[in-house]
């Protein structure tokens, strides 16, 4: 499935409307993320822990719902700051794991928008194919 302009649209609609839900008390960064797999949406949004390590980002809540319900084949991740966010190496690398080979990755501050594809955010990453699982 192509992601056309339209889905763009709602995937960032549908970001900014889930960073409402951020739980960031410790840096007040709010972040908010909507994942399209399979023509559905899913959101997610960052969630601190006081251990601060066990805080998940935005993206990667979205990916794992998505995930969760079945949905593994991401074809768009959009990511909604105050700032335009990057995402974070660990974030990266759970998207190596699923993203299609095109997947559009949004990120956005509400007024600025860039789109990159995962190979230009991660170029060289770990793969499952260094697993030889079935050699
Ligand atoms: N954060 C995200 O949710 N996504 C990003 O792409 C970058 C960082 C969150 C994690 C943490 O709650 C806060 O931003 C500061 O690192």
């Amino acid at each position: 499935m192509k992601v056309i302009l339209m889905d763009i649209d709602k995937l960032i609609e549908e970001a900014k409307r889930a960073r409402n839900f951020s739980y960031s008390p410790y840096s007040g960064l709010k972040v908010g993320a909507a994942v399209l797999s399979n023509g559905k949406i899913f959101t997610g949004c960052n969630i601190e822990n006081s251990s601060y390590g066990l805080t998940v980002c935005a993206e990667r809540v979205a990916i794992f719902k998505s995930i969760s319900e079945g949905y593994r084949n991401i074809e768009a991740i959009t990511i909604y700051g105050e700032k335009m966010l990057h995402p974070c190496g660990a974030c990266l690398q759970v998207m190596e794991e699923f993203c299609k080979e095109n997947c559009k990755i949004i990120i956005t501050d509400g007024k600025n928008v860039e789109i990159y594809k995962l190979k230009e955010l991660l170029p060289h990453p770990f793969s499952k194919n260094a697993l030889q699982l079935h050699p």
